[in-house]
């Protein structure tokens, strides 16, 4: 498994530890950067990660920033990504069951960094719901990109 991982200034402290835990996991971990506190800009790095899921260079993405907020608004605008912000052990498994989120974010400020830990695995050992129901709403969020609504 490859993961992608990118954070800001404000997520960067938990970059470091996250991609630790994934290497203990036997997991390749591409580091989008940033490296330092110094103030960057969350859409930068929400880009070059929602590229490398988009591209199947990354089988998901993680994104870290103050809230989490920031970086799910900017990368959900790359196509084909489903960015989830994940503050919670629900919304960690429900973002991949239900909503088939393909970039989870995680907010520095928000969680400490053994809950984010936790919401990680939580997230990576659930599996994609294939249940019709679920199945027709991710279809339909495609369909909103593809603009087939206006079409
Ligand atoms: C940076 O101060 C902060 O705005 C950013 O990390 C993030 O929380 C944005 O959503």
């Amino acid at each position: 498994m490859i993961v992608s991982i990118g954070a800001d200034h404000a997520g960067y402290i938990y970059k470091q530890p996250i991609k630790e835990h994934l290497m203990k996991l036997g997991i390749k971990v591409l580091d989008e950067g940033t490296d330092s506190s110094e103030p960057t800009d969350y859409p930068d790095y929400a880009l070059k990660v929602g590229n490398r899921v988009k591209n199947h260079q990354a089988d998901f993405g993680i994104l870290i920033c103050g809230t989490g907020v920031g970086m799910s608004i900017a990368a959900n605008k790359v196509d084909g990504i489903r960015a989830a912000l994940v503050e919670t052990e629900f919304t960690a498994e429900s973002s991949k069951t239900h909503n088939h989120a393909n970039v989870i974010t995680f907010g520095s400020r928000v969680n400490t960094i053994d809950e984010v830990l936790k919401f990680l695995d939580i997230y990576m050992n659930s599996q994609e719901s294939q249940e019709t129901r679920h199945m027709n709403r991710v279809k339909k969020i495609g369909e909103i990109e593809e603009k087939k609504w206006e079409k």
